[in-house]
């Protein structure tokens, strides 16, 4: 699992994933760390999660990469006990770190997950391609989860139709979908349920904008060469067995595994120097420098591995694509971060709705006045648990 492969000049760690695990890999993945970190104004994730002295929350990083999350998530959360793990390391990456609270291992994602306890928030990152079954990937991942504990799944690659002239096609603005306030949760607080959270209820619908169609490659009569490379990377992709499309992102794919209370937040984000805000130019720039440095690590290996491109054709369509993006004005690029939660028991919601009775019941009886039978115990109250909330396939 560790012998390096040297290909196409670029460094692997292994004979099958298809991204480069080298120096120039690294110095993209912590460009688009810093990018992700801009997306969420200087959040490391959309999970409910507080910074708090008290909190330990145990956190699994899949696919860590060089580890630029597990590791500032080490410093914000210094009683959290981390898991950070990849089926390769980055050289001066997370795997040659000594962190207290951080634990590298070396682990396909793949494989049966072998966790001894449960987390409180899975993440993976940038992982479109690295899985043949994604269906598989949540399962373990629901089943590695504490009733309440969050999945979070973030993506942008451009293998799954998210870059578009989007000038050209009218649709330039910044788009948000379904962005709710990012609730606060102390995780070791009983009042991780509020009453008024649906979180627990059915699966929404998937909305319409999310269509099937919309991660296919669309035929279109002239495609332009940035269409060419994507369809081709996709092509090769699902020869491969290891789809890389947004289907991991939709919501049905998390509701099937059982995950509710889905969220969603999409950002269209601009490719190079064209916004006039100063703030969207230095995204452009930094997303312009990623995009750039990895045309070819999206596309070597796996056009080459096809058997249908040799590797002088796969570089001369990288090229091409290189001058057509640094051509274009009001290109953008579509990212996508999921979040959902596993769902607490009906047991478990019980219990959290009885121990709130009571300390509202010890409240009362303090003031001096005491809500429901009178007795101060809370019972006689009409507690409500969640009739819905029997989803849960663990
Ligand atoms: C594009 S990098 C993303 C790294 C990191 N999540 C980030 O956002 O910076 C993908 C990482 O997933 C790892 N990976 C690929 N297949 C994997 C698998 N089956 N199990 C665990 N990690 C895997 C790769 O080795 C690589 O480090």
């Amino acid at each position: 699992m560790l012998e390096p492969v040297h290909e196409n000049g670029r460094r692997y760690c292994d004979s099958t994933y298809f991204m480069p695990n080298d120096e120039t890999e690294l110095t993209r993945l912590n460009i688009l760390h810093q990018i992700y970190l801009i997306l969420l104004d200087g959040h490391l994730t959309t999970a409910p999660f507080r910074s708090n002295p008290q909190s330990s929350p145990r956190i699994l990083d899949i696919g860590t990469g060089p580890g630029d999350w597990a590791i500032e998530m080490s410093a914000e959360f210094p009683n959290a006990e981390i898991i950070a793990s990849d089926i390769g390391i980055f050289d001066s990456g997370l795997g040659q770190l000594e962190l207290p609270n951080v634990d590298f291992q070396l682990a396909d994602a793949q494989s049966e997950w072998t966790y001894h306890e449960p987390f409180d928030l899975v993440h993976m990152r940038g992982l479109s391609g690295a899985f043949a079954d994604w269906g598989r990937i949540y399962q373990q991942a629901f089943a590695h989860l504490k009733p309440g504990g969050f999945i979070e799944v973030a993506d942008a690659d451009p293998a799954g139709d998210t870059i578009c002239f989007c000038r050209e096609s009218g649709n330039g603005d910044e788009v948000e979908v379904e962005v709710e306030g990012m609730r606060d949760l102390d995780l070791d607080s009983d009042e991780d349920d509020d009453d008024d959270d649906d979180s627990d209820s059915e699966p929404e619908p998937e909305p319409e904008h999310e269509s099937k169609s919309e991660s296919q490659p669309t035929p279109t009569p002239t495609q332009t060469n940035l269409q060419k490379y994507t369809t081709a990377l996709r092509t090769a992709a699902k020869e491969a067995g290891y789809p890389r499309d947004l289907e991991h992102l939709r919501k049905t794919a998390l509701t099937a595994a059982g995950f509710v209370d889905i969220k969603v937040i999409e950002r269209n984000i601009p490719i190079g120097l064209w916004p006039a805000d100063i703030g969207e130019k230095t995204l452009g720039k930094m997303t312009l420098i990623a995009l750039l440095e990895g045309l070819e690590a999206y596309a070597l290996r796996p056009l080459t591995g096809s058997g249908k491109w040799s590797l002088d054709e796969a570089r001369a369509l990288c090229e091409l694509v290189k001058e057509e993006v640094l051509a274009a004005e009001g290109l953008r690029v579509k990212v996508r971060v999921v979040t959902g939660r596993k769902p607490v028991s009906f047991a478990q919601k019980r219990k959290d709705v009885l121990a709130r009775a009571r300390a509202r019941a010890r409240f009362f009886r303090e003031k001096g006045t005491v809500p429901g039978d009178g007795d101060g115990d809370g019972e006689g109250v009409d507690w409500d648990f969640g009739e819905k909330d029997h989803h849960d396939p663990s």
